[in-house]
């Protein structure tokens, strides 16, 4: 989609020729300067009861006498903030494209003043409504034909509209490309397609990409990913995805992602009961490949790695077992209590070796505990990190992006129920109380080098029931995140 600005005064809405003009109305909004012929109808429809000024409330009017565009959609806000906008964008552009409009003008009725953040809700918003998954099922009907967006505003903020138009779409190609991954089942996103998306993301937005076959992660010594990847017969690959945005000598931003293609617990065996959501056991790299995919389109003057183990956690007769012990790449030996605990196995090996790329941070991405979902839902990624500079980096990226999370706690005095009497760490803690911070603090053991914080994105990857499919988070924070350290 094309998303544009016009520069627009509120007094002559109703001449702008559109073939649909949503207005988006905050409460007090309604007695603003709003071209007369568009006041009129709102007051006369807010009065009749047609349009309760309520959040979400809307009003769609097919060719209202005395103005240009074919529609309008009058929708109610919540305030004037981006958030409140990109809900109200969100609900009115639904009747947008399915009347079959080819153009949109969208903007605050009245209020004229639109920031960079109102900009990038609006194009991720509208983005978001437009992804349709095709790649199993063809037959589902693609998307309408809106075609262009333009935003309207008063004329002070042409650029930072622009310049929110401009991340609003990397972010949204972003969220869509971690969505396409993630949605895809896994016997067509395997770790060896997931491999070769990242080398077309390479070849298409030059980034630099080595992908690790089992021989070479073997020969680096990570034994708890290879134990993982060896119950299953689709071979894992180790993914290392580079973007050069600033000079070598400036220490890189490294992205770990969780890529679990399948999760079946292994011998620790998952109940039948929704087991097909374990395809999205990979939603963190997506989330990476996303980010970077975000990144090398908007190009700010920053290094960027992105490291993604990815293979499929299956029983079978070359199958970790409860009980066994294995040597991680950091030294450690770790006992597996539960095959079920295998993101962390392959995480810990990923974070070992973002040693060696001198890292200014590293953040690491996972569907990792259904304890987070326990704890807080599916609103907030939990974020855990003992750093607090970082822990407020990422808190102001989610703010900005609109991409929540949550910090949680991760005190020493957790670290008690990884103890084992047969290696160096046990991969689950004792009971399942703290089980989001317990999974935490195992891989906080091997992150002692550098800066690190883990998000649990379990609750906030994808979303189940009628409305099942991957929503490319946390891809919006990453970008922030990222965009905020360069310089
Ligand atoms: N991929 C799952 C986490 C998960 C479960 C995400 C449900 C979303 C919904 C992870 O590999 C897992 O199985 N974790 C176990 C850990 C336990 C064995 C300590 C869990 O959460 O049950
Ligand atoms: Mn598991
Ligand atoms: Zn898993």
């Amino acid at each position: 989609m094309d998303f544009r600005h016009q520069i627009a005064v509120p007094g002559a809405l109703a001449a702008l020729k559109f073939d649909a003009l949503v207005l988006v109305v905050t409460g007090d909004a309604v007695d603003a300067a709003l071209d007369p012929v568009l006041a009129t109808i709102l007051k006369d429809a807010v009065q009749k009861g047609d349009l309760p000024l309520k959040k979400d409330k809307l009003l769609y009017l097919h060719r209202p006498a005395g103005v240009s565009a074919a529609r309008v959609v009058f929708v109610v806000a919540d305030g004037t903030t981006p958030k409140a906008f990109k809900a109200a964008v969100a609900q009115a552009i639904g009747p947008v494209r399915s009347s079959g409009a080819k153009t949109a003008a969208i903007g605050l009725a009245g209020v004229g003043s639109l920031s960079a953040e109102h900009a990038e809700a609006a194009v991720t918003a509208i983005e978001a409504a437009s992804y349709v998954y095709r790649e199993t099922k063809p037959s589902a009907a693609a998307a309408a034909p809106l075609k262009t967006v333009t935003l309207l505003s008063d004329k002070a903020d042409a650029k930072p509209v622009q310049q929110g138009l401009a991340r609003g779409n990397a972010i949204a190609a972003g969220v869509q490309l971690a969505r396409e991954c993630a949605n895809r089942p896994a016997n067509h996103c395997t770790p060896s397609a997931l491999a070769a998306e990242a080398q077309k993301l390479g070849k298409t937005y030059g980034l630099n990409v080595d992908v690790l076959d089992q021989k070479a992660v073997e020969k680096l010594g990570m034994g708890a990913f290879l134990a993982v990847a060896k119950g299953s017969a689709e071979p894992l690959r180790f993914i290392v995805a580079r973007y050069d945005g600033a000079p070598k000598s400036q220490a890189p931003v490294v992205l770990v992602g969780k890529g679990i293609t399948f999760d079946t617990g292994g011998i620790s065996i998952k109940p039948a009961g929704e087991m097909d959501e374990m395809k999205f056991d990979m939603g963190g790299a997506a989330s990476v490949l996303g980010t970077l995919r975000a990144i090398a389109e908007l190009k700010p003057k920053v290094n960027v790695v992105g490291i993604v183990p990815t293979c499929e956690n299956m029983p079978g007769g070359k199958a970790m077992k409860p009980g066994d012990v294995v040597a991680s790449l950091s030294g450690q030996t770790i006992e597996i209590l539960n095959t079920d605990a295998e993101g962390r196995l392959i995480l810990c090996d990923a974070l070992s070796y973002a040693e060696r790329l001198k890292p200014a941070v590293v953040v690491d991405v996972a569907t990792l505990t259904g304890a987070c979902v326990v704890a807080l839902g599916h609103h907030h990624s939990g974020l855990f990190t003992a750093d607090d500079a970082i822990a407020d980096e990422l808190l102001a990226a989610s703010r900005a992006a609109l991409d929540p999370c949550w910090r949680m706690p991760l005190d020493e005095e957790y670290d008690e129920s990884l103890k084992s009497n047969f290696a160096d760490i046990a991969n689950i803690g004792g009971g399942r109380a703290g089980g989001a911070i317990t999974a935490a603090m195992f891989l906080r053991r091997f992150t002692a080098k550098y800066p690190w914080a883990h998000l649990d994105i379990a609750g906030t990857a994808w979303k189940s029931g009628q409305a099942k499919g991957a929503t490319g988070r946390p891809v919006p924070l990453l970008t922030h995140f990222v965009l905020a350290r360069a310089r």
